[in-house]
C-alpha cells in the first residue's frame, strides 16, 4: 500500500486524536486478569490494536467492537495459554500477554516477539522479574515458556527503565501472593493507565508514575481479579505520540491547527521542543493550538524514558529539523537502530550525518518530494512531515506501517487541507 501526498498545501483546522495505541494494546492483554466483562472506550482501530485482538480471540476470548471506539472483551474460565506463532509475530506487544497470563492462569507460552524493526529489543528484563516472582521462565526453540513454581512477589530493580518489562512484572505481580516491587520502573503515561485499570478491575498498586511501584498480589488472586458478574469500564488516554506527530505536522506545514482530545502534562517536553524550534503553543483544557509564525530553528534532542522526549518521536522531529535554520543534534538514548529514516529523508534533499546513536541534520534544505519507503511506524510519519512541506509528489511505500498506530491518518490530514491519500 502507498500513500500519495502533494507537498505545499497549508494545514488549517481542528484534529481530534484518537485513543493511546500503546495503552490500547495492554489494557487488551491486561483485560485477560479481570474475571468479568471489560469495556473499554477511546480505543483506536488501527492494524495493531487489530492483531492483538486476533490473539484474545486465539487464546479463547471473546471480543466485540460496540459503538465508535468501544470495545467489549471477556474471557472464559478455561483460556489457553499459547500464542500462535503467526500472530504474535506480527506486533511486538503480544509480549504483554505473558505477564496477563501469568497472573491469570499461571503459566504462558509464546514465540519471542517481532514488531516494528527498530534495533535489539530483547527480553531480559521481563524474565528476570518474573523469575523474581516464583515463575520458571525457559526459553527452547524460539519460544518462551513461563510457569508459576513457586509464585510470591519479589523486589526486581530493572537496569533500564523499561515500558514492557514494567507492565508484564505489574500484571504477574497482580497473581501471585504478596508484595511486589519495582524499582527503576518505567514512568510512562501509559504504566499509569494499566494501573488504574488495574486498580479499577479489583487489584492494589500505588506508585504508578513514579519509579518506584508496589503491587500486592492477593493469594487467591491467581485465576484474576473482581468478580464475574462484574463489567469494569475504562476509558483508554489520548495518544500523546500522536499528538506530538500533529503537532510536527503543524510545525512543518501548518498555519494553525488545533489539536483536541490531549492531555498537555503528558505533552510537555515536546511542547518545550516544539518552543525551541519556534512554535507557538497555546495550552487549552484538553486542546492544544499549534501556531508557527516565523521561521524553524534548530535544536538538539536527547531522547529518554518519560518524561524525556519520546524515541517515538524521534524520526518525525528529525524531518522537521531538515526545515530548521541552523545545525541540529539527535542523539537516540532508547533503541539502537532508529535513525533508518535518514536515508529515505536523504532521498527528498535532506543533509542528515549518522553516527552510532547520534545524527547531525543540516538545515535549512528543500525538500523535494520522491518515492521513498516507511521502515516503520514513526519512520512513515517523519516521510509525512518531509512530504506535507516538501515540493512535488512523494510516494511513500509500505504505508501498511504508518497504519499500524496512526488512525485514519489519510482523512484527519485531509480534513486539515492536505493533499494525500492511499493507493494499492
Ligand atoms: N530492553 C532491554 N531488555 C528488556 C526490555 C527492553 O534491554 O527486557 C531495552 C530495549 O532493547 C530498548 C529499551 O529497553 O532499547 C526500551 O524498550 P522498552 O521495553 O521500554 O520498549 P517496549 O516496551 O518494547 C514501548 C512502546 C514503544 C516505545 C517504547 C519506549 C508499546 C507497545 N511499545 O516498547 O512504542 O518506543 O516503549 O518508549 O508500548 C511505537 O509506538 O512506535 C513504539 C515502538
Amino acid at each position: 500500500m502507498k500513500l500519495v501526498i502533494q507537498g505545499g498545501n497549508a494545514l488549517r483546522g481542528s484534529v481530534k486524536i484518537s485513543g493511546a495505541k500503546n495503552a490500547a494494546l495492554v489494557l487488551i492483554a491486561a483485560s485477560a486478569i479481570a474475571r468479568g466483562e471489560v469495556i473499554l472506550d477511546n480505543v483506536p482501530r488501527i492494524a495493531d490494536v487489530e492483531h492483538q485482538l486476533e490473539i484474545v480471540q486465539a487464546l479463547g476470548g471473546r471480543v466485540e467492537w460496540q459503538e465508535q471506539g468501544r470495545l467489549l472483551l471477556s474471557w472464559p474460565d478455561q483460556l489457553d495459554v499459547a500464542l500462535p506463532y503467526h500472530l504474535a509475530k506480527k506486533l511486538r506487544a503480544s509480549n504483554l500477554f505473558l505477564g496477563a497470563l501469568a497472573a491469570r492462569v499461571g503459566q504462558a507460552r509464546m514465540p519471542l516477539p517481532g514488531g516494528c524493526d527498530i534495533g535489539f529489543r530483547p527480553m531480559d528484563l521481563h524474565l528476570k522479574g518474573l523469575n523474581a516472582m516464583g515463575f520458571d521462565v525457559e526459553l527452547e526453540h524460539g519460544f518462551i515458556n513461563v510457569k508459576a513454581r513457586e509464585p510470591r512477589g519479589g523486589r526486581i530493580y530493572l537496569d533500564f527503565p523499561s515500558v514492557g518489562a514494567t507492565e508484564n512484572i505489574m500484571m504477574a505481580a497482580v497473581g501471585v501472593p504478596g508484595t511486589t516491587i519495582v524499582e527503576n520502573a518505567a514512568k510512562e503515561p501509559e504504566i499509569v493507565d494499566l494501573a488504574s485499570f488495574l486498580v479499577g478491575a479489583g487489584a492494589t498498586i500505588s506508585g504508578a508514575g513514579t519509579d518506584l511501584i508496589k503491587i500486592e498480589g492477593h493469594p487467591a488472586a491467581s485465576r484474576g481479579v473482581g468478580n464475574s458478574g462484574e463489567t469494569t469500564r475504562f476509558s483508554v488516554i489520548p495518544d500523546r505520540i500522536e499528538a506530538g506527530t500533529y503537532m510536527i505536522f503543524a510545525a512543518a506545514a501548518g498555519v494553525e491547527v488545533t489539536i483536541e482530545n490531549v492531555i498537555s502534562r503528558h505533552l510537555q517536553p515536546v511542547i518545550a521542543k516544539l518552543n525551541d524550534v519556534g512554535l507557538e503553543v497555546a495550552v487549552g483544557e484538553d486542546s492544544l493550538v499549534v501556531k508557527r509564525s516565523g521561521p524553524l530553528r534548530a535544536t538538539d534532542i536527547k531522547t529518554l524514558p518519560y518524561p524525556g522526549f519520546p524515541t517515538d518521536l524521534q524520526s518525525p522531529m528529525m524531518a522537521l529539523l531538515c526545515l530548521a535554520q541552523g545545525t541540529g543534534v539527535i542523539s537516540e538514548n532508547v533503541f539502537d537502530n532508529r535513525f533508518r529514516v535518514a536515508d529515505e529523508l536523504k532521498r527528498m534533499g535532506a543533509q542528515i550525518r549518522v553516527k552510532g546513536h547520534l545524527a547531525v541534520i543540516e538545515g535549512p534544505v528543500r525538500l523535494l518530494g520522491a518515492q521513498v519507503k516507511a521502515t516503520d511506524l514513526r519512520a512513515g510519519a517523519a516521510l509525512i512531515v518531509a512530504a506535507l512541506a516538501g515540493e512535488g509528489e512523494t510516494e511513500i511505500c509500505q504505508a501498511e506501517l504508518i497504519e499500524r498506530g496512526y488512525e485514519k491518518v489519510a482523512e484527519k490530514l485531509c480534513a486539515l487541507g492536505a493533499s494525500i491519500k492511499y493507493v494499492d
